[in-house]
């Protein structure tokens, strides 16, 4: 048994293309699902697929247009990345940035040339790459001809840009993942899959749909492989463990049920079969996924090598109507836990959860786990020269970390890496806030898209430059 993080241990950070890159449509880059999402308002219902929203306007702010303009001051982030010790980068690619709509004929140079650049200047700091091939986005392009997810076609053309950015990159990155947070799509359909609904049973569509993701995920695996056998692929779970409100075996059913919800996609992407319960399930809602000669096969031959997933926070439940008071602001919904304090935007946060999601997720797959999301969402009061005294932060990751710890050396849980979300403050994905921060290097930027872009360092990013000196020995 170890005795602490492994000698490799991938510290380092997360963030995703859309919620940084901004330059939306520079470089050729087409237009993107999550580039007519706009701010305020109008958010939910077009997240949701209720609410269509082909183009931007003039009336709404779409943060994701110039975001925090990574696309133009990547050196300097990542330089900064390099100052606090990372191991690893976690970013994705933004689909339209390589395919601008989707289904090109061939991929745009100038595209593949901006990530060949973030890439290079990793690797002279020798950091890991760690990609995420789509984090919620599609080319709108494909919304609109096909109906992005809930088509077949989908897969083909997901198919083609994996084995483009597999051969490109092949000599750069390793470490890739096929979809951010699949689980998603059933909670934010628009932004998971791109899936826009007219009067019809969503909840086929969305399985639907899902069923093509994870043939995607499967496809990717076995192309992947095929290219560098040394390529190490991960699935990616928004993941929580959901407790029962009560010890009544009905609460623990319902319990039960809803991690099931989440877990369903990783059985399949880890296990390689459709579990007995969702084909129960399928039964008992009238769905009847439609799947092609081969597909079981491919699902079973191309598991993922590991499991990476991120956390912020527990969930509670219970079977009784008549209990149903809410925290807000969650895409997952779930009852307040009296035991636990909650962020400005009513995440509950428990970083025993943490220790609890890495067992489950370990007893169950047997297979090694990457945490690449964890982290605090909070309004930060930069001093005059862009400092932030954020220990309400510093005290999140370190008790988070602890848990983490126990869990490794403890429990014997394998894990990889753990890359904190928004390791430099980026837009909100839930709420297309810029005041919603998790950073370590704080961005000059406001809500209406006001500001410099001036980075500047928080004292948490001297806090964490030491965690990773020390291995996580130091907290
Ligand atoms: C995860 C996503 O859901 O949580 C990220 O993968 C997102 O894209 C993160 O930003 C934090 O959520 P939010 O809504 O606070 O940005």
């Amino acid at each position: 048994m170890s005795k602490g993080f492994s000698d490799g241990f991938l510290w380092g950070g997360a963030t995703a293309a859309n919620q940084c890159e901004g330059g939306y449509l520079e470089g050729n880059k087409g237009l993107s699902t999550v580039d007519v999402i706009p701010a305020g308002k109008d958010r939910f219902p077009v997240m949701l697929g209720k609410m269509k929203m082909f183009k931007s306007d003039e009336e709404h702010y779409y943060p994701s247009h110039e975001a925090i303009d990574f696309y133009h001051n990547y050196k300097e982030d990542i330089g900064l990345f390099a100052e606090m010790g990372f191991k690893t980068f976690r970013l994705s690619l933004s689909w339209a940035r390589i395919f601008p709509n989707g289904d090109d004929e061939v991929p745009n140079e100038e595209g593949l040339k901006f990530y060949d650049n973030v890439f290079d200047e990793c690797l002279k700091y020798g950091i890991e790459p760690l990609v995420t091939i789509t984090h919620f986005d599609v080319p709108m392009h494909l919304v609109e001809t096909i109906g992005s997810w809930r088509s077949r076609k989908m897969v083909g053309y997901y198919e083609r840009l994996c084995e483009v950015i597999f051969e490109r990159y092949k000599n750069k990155v390793k470490y890739w993942l096929t979809f951010n947070e699949i689980n998603m799509l059933l909670h934010l359909p628009f932004i998971g899959a791109g899936l826009v609904f007219e009067e019809e049973n969503e909840e086929a569509i969305k399985y639907q749909a899902a069923h093509h993701q994870l043939i995607a995920s499967a496809k990717a695996t076995e192309i992947a492989h095929k290219i560098n056998p040394e390529f190490k692929i991960g699935c990616m779970l928004a993941a929580g463990n959901t407790y029962a409100n009560t010890c009544a075996p009905e609460d623990v059913w319902k319990a039960m049920e809803k991690d099931r919800e989440n877990y369903f996609f990783i059985d399949v992407q880890s296990r390689g079969e459709y579990p007995n319960y969702a084909k129960k399930m399928f039964e008992r809602m009238n769905i009847y996924l439609e799947m092609e000669e081969g597909d079981e096969e491919l699902l079973r031959n191309n598991t993922v090598d590991f499991i990476s997933f991120s956390y912020y926070a527990s969930r509670l439940t219970s079977a009784d109507p008549e209990v149903n008071a809410q925290t807000e602001g969650n895409v997952f919904a779930t009852l307040k836990n009296p035991y636990l304090k909650a962020s400005e935007w009513g995440w509950q946060i428990d970083p025993l959860g943490l220790r609890i999601t890495l067992n489950s997720l370990y007893d169950r797959y047997q297979k090694p786990l990457f945490i690449v999301e964890n982290g605090l969402g909070a309004v930060d009061t930069p001093d005059e020269n862009g400092y932030v005294e954020d220990d309400y932060r510093i005290e999140y990751l370190r008790e988070h970390i602890k848990t983490m710890r126990d869990a490794v050396i403890i429990d014997g849980v394998e894990l990889m890496g753990y890359t904190p979300w928004g390791c430099i403050d980026l837009v909100s994905a839930s709420t297309g806030e810029m005041k919603k921060r998790y950073g370590f290097i704080y961005v000059d930027k406001d809500n209406e898209g006001n500001g410099t872009l001036k980075r500047s360092r928080k004292k948490s990013f001297g806090w964490y430059k030491k965690v990773i000196e020390t291995n996580g020995e130091q907290l």
